[in-house]
């Protein structure tokens, strides 16, 4: 395969080269084309247009293994590879309709949201979900779990199986769990992933918290730039990995308060533009109340919607399972749940806080999810307006899954605002997320 091009086989590349580029991390030929000539450049000291002459015969080579897609190509050939486009259903109805049938290989999917909206619990719930025979809507594969702050949960996994009628040791026997210490490491691990993926028919990548070891190791405006290319090359290495090998990716992504923002969702991604942009899906999650809301936010060929769903046991639920346990009668594609919070912009960052709210108004009443027509579009949750390191440098220090349903001691906010007129316009239809 291309990937065992040597670096020392390209023109131009002597053993001195080679020595700086491996100690840069640059290892094969993808890291060649991921990187780029301006870094190369800096790091081996040649100039920039053999630099760039070594990119492009690095690129040249990815494409002749159909490692990356030709410059050119056919409809009808990429109409072909998009066939072999599988899909990982979400065990709820709500999020199958969402995502139109499901998790989809070949792309990033970013989950972002606040701290216990469920974004590990979505990415457990479809750890076992891949696994599924392909007629029960799963893949037959395994996983490769990068676990950067230390959220990975065996015991979630043997429950959501359990609940799935699925023999617990063997759903766990297909998650290889890679704990990533630094972010360096983390990059390193989809780095050698390639193997793993090939050896045990990895069909789904997930890096929760994918942002998080970027975030609290370069702190400030400073090392933005640092931060911003390493990032850079976790994210395409992660579209990479899923193109090339017919992979799920899903990437989860906290957001956080604006503080000095008044307009808008007080909530982005703190991966800022460089996720925002690579991701093939964005799913906005966010709590109301006992309920959890997911929304679209940005996918080439997915309606912008929003649907209710629960977390439960079972991971991720349908909203009625979460009440009765069985009762299946609602399409969940039209969910119009109250949403009523009220940005806090005084608040401080949610990194900080610990998991139980003080102010919280306990949700005893039921809740109005369908009593409410949907608003009007106003809010544009600001994933692109500011530079990612004016964020609060904050450490995650929670244990979610200490109890099993602390839902609904979440508060009820209210939405008053207004939309962010600096925002991409991506979110500019949507509807009652606020
Ligand atoms: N066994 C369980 N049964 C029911 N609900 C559970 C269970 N375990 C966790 N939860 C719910 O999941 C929530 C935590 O969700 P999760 O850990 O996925 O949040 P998150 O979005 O990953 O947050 P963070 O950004 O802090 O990582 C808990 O607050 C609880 O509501
Ligand atoms: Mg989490």
């Amino acid at each position: 395969m291309t990937e065992e091009i040597t670096l020392e086989s390209l023109a131009g590349v002597g053993p001195v080269t080679t020595r700086k580029l491996n100690d840069a991390g640059i290892h094969n030929i993808m890291d060649l084309v991921v990187r780029g000539p301006v870094e190369i450049a800096e790091l081996t000291s040649m100039d920039i247009e053999t630099a760039g002459k070594l990119v492009e015969k690095a690129r040249e080579g990815l494409v002749e293994g159909g490692l990356i897609q030709k410059d050119f190509v056919s409809a009808n050939e990429l109409y072909k590879k998009r066939q072999s486009i599988g899909k990982i259903t979400t065990a709820t109805e709500a999020l199958d309709t969402l995502f139109a049938g499901g998790v989809e290989t070949q792309a990033l999917t970013e989950v972002y949201g606040e701290f216990g909206c469920g974004k590990t619990q979505f990415c457990h719930t479809m750890c076992v979900q891949v696994q599924k025979q392909k007629q029960e809507g799963g893949l037959e594969g395994g996983v490769l779990y990068i676990d950067s702050e230390n959220t990975f949960r065996p015991e979630r996994i043997v429950s959501i199986a359990q609940a799935n009628g699925m023999d617990p040791e063997k759903v766990l026997d297909n998650i290889i769990v890679a704990r990533a210490y630094n972010s360096s490491h983390q990059i390193l691990i989809l780095e050698e992933a390639s193997t793993l993926i090939k050896e045990h028919n990895i069909k789904l990548v997930v890096a929760d918290s994918a942002v998080g070891l970027f975030r609290s190791e370069y702190l400030g405006r400073g090392t933005l730039a640092t931060r911003q290319q390493k990032l850079n090359k976790f994210v395409h290495l992660l579209v990479r990995l899923a193109e090339t090998y017919n992979v799920a990716a899903l990437a989860t992504n906290q957001v956080m308060h604006s503080p000095d923002q008044f307009f808008g969702d007080p909530t982005r991604p703190v991966g800022g533009n460089v996720v925002a942009h690579t991701s093939t899906y964005r799913i906005y999650f966010k709590k109301s109340g006992k309920k959890r809301i997911a929304r679209m936010v940005d996918s080439p060929h997915h309606p912008e919607m929003d649907v209710v769903f629960a977390l439960g046991e079972a991971g991720v639920i349908d909203p009625e399972d979460a009440t009765t346990k069985k009762k299946k009668t609602t399409k969940k594609s039209e969910p119009k749940e109250e949403v009523t919070e009220t940005p806090d912009i005084s608040a401080e960052p949610i990194d900080s806080e610990p998991k139980e709210e003080v102010t919280e108004t306990p949700d005893i009443s039921a809740e109005p999810i369908d009593s409410e027509p949907k608003e009007e579009v106003t809010e544009t949750p600001d994933i692109s307006a500011e530079p990612i390191d004016s964020e609060p440098k904050e450490e995650v220090t929670e244990t979610p899954y200490i109890s099993a349903e602390p839902i609904d001691s979440e508060p009820k906010e209210e939405v008053t605002e207004t939309p962010d007129i600096s925002a991409e316009p991506i979110d500019s239809e949507s509807t009652d997320l606020k």
